[in-house]
């Protein structure tokens, strides 16, 4: 029988506090920190999907909507949104909260596709994502045309090869 997963199965939440050593000269958060933080929880949710190794294929653009202060919970949460053949799509949401005031702000959300892989590196299939509620119903179809965006974009790319490397 077809293997299938639902959203809530590769869901992953992780809060950290923002320390001086996350922070800039002005007191908020590093977005490379930040990056690093979505790339972690992303394959982690790759990874409940697939139950194997995964890379990271791509990462959509990340709008850094709001600043992250010294102080903050930083709070992240991730989950797979859609599913091809090997390759998994996973929804990164970062809420900062002042631990003070309660104020919480949505600072970014981002995509980032991921592809399971064999011991040799090579693709391989993941379970069929069977999206559960309206939101995730929504987020299902819409990957389809963020995937347009990607293979449109990987035609750019494919024309800068004329790079040396
Ligand atoms: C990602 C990778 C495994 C794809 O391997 P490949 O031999 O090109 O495999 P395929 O062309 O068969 O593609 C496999 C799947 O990945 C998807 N894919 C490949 N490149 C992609 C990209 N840039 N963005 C989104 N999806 C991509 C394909 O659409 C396909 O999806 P599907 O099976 O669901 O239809 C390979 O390019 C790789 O190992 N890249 C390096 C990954 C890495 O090191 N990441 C860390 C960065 S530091």
């Amino acid at each position: 029988m077809e293997e299938t997963k639902n959203c809530r199965d590769s869901l992953v939440i992780k809060t950290s506090l923002v320390l001086p050593p996350d922070t800039n000269n002005i007191g908020t958060m590093f977005g490379g920190k930040l990056m690093a933080y979505i790339d972690d929880v992303a394959a982690i949710s790759a990874m409940r999907h697939a139950r194997s190794n995964v890379v990271t294929a791509s990462t959509d653009s990340v709008d850094f909507l709001h600043p992250i202060h010294e102080g903050n919970a930083v709070c992240l949460e991730s989950f797979v949104t859609y599913t091809g053949r090997t390759s998994m799509e996973i929804i990164v949401k970062v809420i900062a909260e002042d631990l003070v005031t309660g104020a919480r702000n949505l600072c970014v959300i981002s995509f980032l596709t991921f592809v399971a892989i064999n011991e040799e590196g090579k693709p391989i299939p993941v379970p069929r994502l069977v999206p559960e509620t309206e939101m995730e119903r929504n987020l299902n179809e819409s990957a389809k045309q963020r995937a347009q965006i990607r293979k449109k974009e990987g035609k750019i790319h494919s024309s800068l090869q004329v790079l040396s490397v």
